[in-house]
């Protein structure tokens, strides 16, 4: 894919022996499970915007409203001179949105871990506010990284994580990620974090296995990569997608079945599957608003604003060093 704008892109995707270790680690494990990170590489980042634009898929298209109806009050509440960092960028729909009204932004620094999604969407955006200095990092947010300096000096960071992505991430490693935030945005910044809210199960299981099987495909691109990147053997038509909610956890639950007994082999390793075996692939944790000002303040945050729906379905959150 050839990218015309010139952006400078700092570039840490994962290796291949990476990957590799990761998936031989989880299918060793009781239960088996499989790091969500890997859901996103071009195909996979294309299945998830697909996703976002479903009919039962409500998170999107709430943020969206959320962004579209308060950008300039999260704006003005931000000041000027900012330095808007990403994580997990995707495709920066809502990103538009807030860069169309932040006052005067120092630069843009969208964070994520599949780098041609991660230069198309820049690039998008670049066209659309040349003015704003863009500076794509390609890494797992979860790892340390360096974050660019812009040539005009920023005032303060934000670290914007919209999407409810943090709810991929287990209480303990979603604390980890937030205390990570609060440091990259310390002394005066802030964080403005998307998370989508504990609602009807009905609503939330259909969000997550659609009539059309387009999250069933997404699920089972896992499978894909492990076989076109990692040489394994793995009979996609054995395994089936599911979504259940985990009432104790507050969290939707990913899985792939294996629908027989089955062995595969993978990196020249076997690995043996009982019929009706899970591989749990995803968390997506729902949160209260006490649930998650609890889980902020844990990492040293506090929520001093928050923005929601009509329905209350999803809100953005504005957090500082308490
Ligand atoms: C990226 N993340 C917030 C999505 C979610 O809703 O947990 C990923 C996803 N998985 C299935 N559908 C969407």
């Amino acid at each position: 894919m050839s990218h015309p704008t010139e952006l400078s892109l700092t570039d840490h995707e994962p290796e291949t022996e990476t990957f590799l270790r990761d998936v031989l680690r989880g299918l060793r494990l009781t239960p088996k499970e499989l790091p969500c990170k890997y859901f996103y590489d071009e195909a996979g980042s294309a299945l998830f915007d697909r996703i976002c634009a479903l009919p039962e898929y409500y998170p999107t298209r709430t943020e969206l409203s959320i962004m579209e109806r308060h950008a300039p009050e999260i704006a003005e509440t931000l000041g000027e001179d900012v330095l808007l960092v990403e994580y997990g960028s995707g495709s920066s729909a809502k990103t538009r949105v807030l860069l169309d009204h932040l006052i005067k932004p120092a630069g843009y620094v969208p964070v994520d871990i599949s780098r041609e999604h991660l230069l198309a969407s820049t690039e998008a955006l670049k066209l659309r506010h040349p003015e704003i200095e863009m500076l794509p990092v390609c890494a797992d947010f979860t790892e340390p990284f360096e974050v660019p300096t812009p040539s005009r000096a920023d005032r303060h960071r934000v670290l914007y994580f919209p999407g409810s992505t943090l709810g991929n991430f287990t209480r303990g490693r979603a604390i980890t990620l937030l205390s990570q935030m609060a440091e990259a945005c310390a002394p005066d910044g802030s964080c403005l974090i998307g998370i989508d809210r504990v609602k009807d199960v009905d609503v939330l299981v259909a969000a997550y296995d659609d009539a059309a099987g387009v999250t069933a495909a997404f699920n089972k691109n896992l499978l894909v990569r492990i076989n076109q990147e990692l040489g394994g053997d793995l009979d996609l038509d054995a395994f089936r997608h599911e979504a259940r909610w985990n009432v104790e956890e507050a969290r939707i639950e990913m899985y792939l079945v294996s629908t027989r007994r089955q062995t595969a082999r993978i990196g020249g390793e076997e690995i043996a599957f009982e019929a009706g075996e899970d591989i749990c692939t995803e968390h997506s944790h729902k949160y209260t608003p006490e649930g998650f000002a609890e889980m902020a303040r844990a990492a040293g945050l506090e929520v001093t604003r928050s923005w929601t729906d009509p329905a209350d379905w999803f809100s953005v959150q504005m957090l500082r060093i308490a």
